[in-house]
């Protein structure tokens, strides 16, 4: 596993982040036993990821809370997520705080998002509910701050665009992927003069895992004119990448392209599979994809902006 330094935050983190959210929620999303949960994050860990990204509406803080007794605290970083939308308050912020804290049976989490972050919400959010996020950081239950987008309804990353101006976000999860390039363009320059830790979300999500959805989400960038249906082979799609490639599988080349993208830090791996699991470690441990491949997708999806990949 390599480790990069997690942009201003200073953290030392594996480039793989276990994320315990997305389809699969570490298992949960099909039904597996929590103790198969516990087993992967603890798996995850063993194999050097020291990153997980959690959050309270998961339902899986509890299970890393599981995994984690007996490791050392200090070597693993905890992200975890405060939901907003059905209510919110600075009062709600801190008991929510608090329990993510005893599911997690922590003190401190390392990174506190606020989850899932609208572009119609940020004004009222920031002004109402980030000085409550300070304070939990002056008294040392948090060490930095992050927001996450929502991508599927803010594909081209309005939320960003309008909250990093404020440059008080320490951390912040992107969505970034083959299909749904925006972020370079979008919100990467602005990240990386701020020094932003970015974490990348859906790098491979169902439509880089599942060749139907594949399809789908092809066709849809075809309909909406931002894809040229001369440049792609619906019946065998992208399959120039495992052709003038070494990837073993397109997920192996959507995690690589997404870890060689400049301005990323951390991309986050979902998965109950523990199959999965040691093939994205490994995925994130290969060299890049060879450049022409990269030029390739870039060119491909230079105007795609429908889809997330979700
Ligand atoms: N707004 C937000 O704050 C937000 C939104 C979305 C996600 N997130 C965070 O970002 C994390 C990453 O997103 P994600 O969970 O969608 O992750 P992802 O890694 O992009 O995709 C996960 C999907 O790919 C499948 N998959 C993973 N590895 C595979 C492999 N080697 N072969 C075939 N299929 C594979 C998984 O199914 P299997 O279980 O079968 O492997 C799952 O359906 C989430 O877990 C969450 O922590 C945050």
């Amino acid at each position: 596993m390599d480790y990069v330094t997690f942009g201003r935050t200073g953290l030392r983190v594996s480039v793989m982040g276990l994320g315990c959210g997305g389809p699969s929620r570490i298992g949960q999303g099909s039904g597996q036993d929590e103790s198969a949960s516990i087993a992967l994050v603890r798996r995850a860990l063993d194999a050097g990821v020291n990153f997980i990204d959690t959050a309270e509406a998961y339902g899986t803080e509890a299970m890393v809370g599981a995994a984690l007794h007996g490791v050392d605290r200090h070597k693993v970083v905890i992200s975890t997520k405060k939901s907003y939308r059905k209510e919110i308050s600075p009062a709600l912020v801190r008991q929510g705080l608090e329990e993510s804290l005893r599911r997690l049976r922590t003190d401190y989490v390392d990174i506190y998002n606020l989850h899932g972050v609208g572009p119609e919400d940020y004004g009222r959010l920031r002004d109402e509910i980030l000085p409550t996020f300070f304070q939990l950081r002056d008294e040392g239950k948090i060490r930095f701050i992050g927001v996450s987008e929502m991508f599927n309804e803010d594909k081209t990353h309005q939320m960003l665009i309008d909250s990093l101006p404020d440059n008080v976000w320490d951390v912040a999860m992107i969505g970034f992927n083959i299909l749904n390039q925006t972020a370079r363009n979008q919100v990467f320059g602005q990240t990386q003069a701020q020094n932003v830790a970015v974490q990348i979300m859906f790098a491979v999500r169902r439509s880089l895992s599942q060749r139907d959805k594949l399809v789908e989400a092809l066709q849809t960038l075809i309909d909406a004119g931002q894809l040229d249906p001369t440049e792609v082979d619906l019946t065998n799609p992208l399959g120039f990448v495992l052709e003038e490639s070494d990837a073993t599988s397109l997920v192996d080349a959507a995690y690589r392209f997404c870890r060689y993208e400049p301005g990323v830090h951390v991309v986050l791996s979902g998965t109950g599979n523990p199959a999965h699991l040691q093939a994205n470690i490994e995925s994130l441990s290969r060299p890049p994809l060879p450049e022409p491949v990269v030029q390739k997708l870039r060119h491909l999806f230079r105007n795609a902006s429908a889809v997330t990949g979700q």
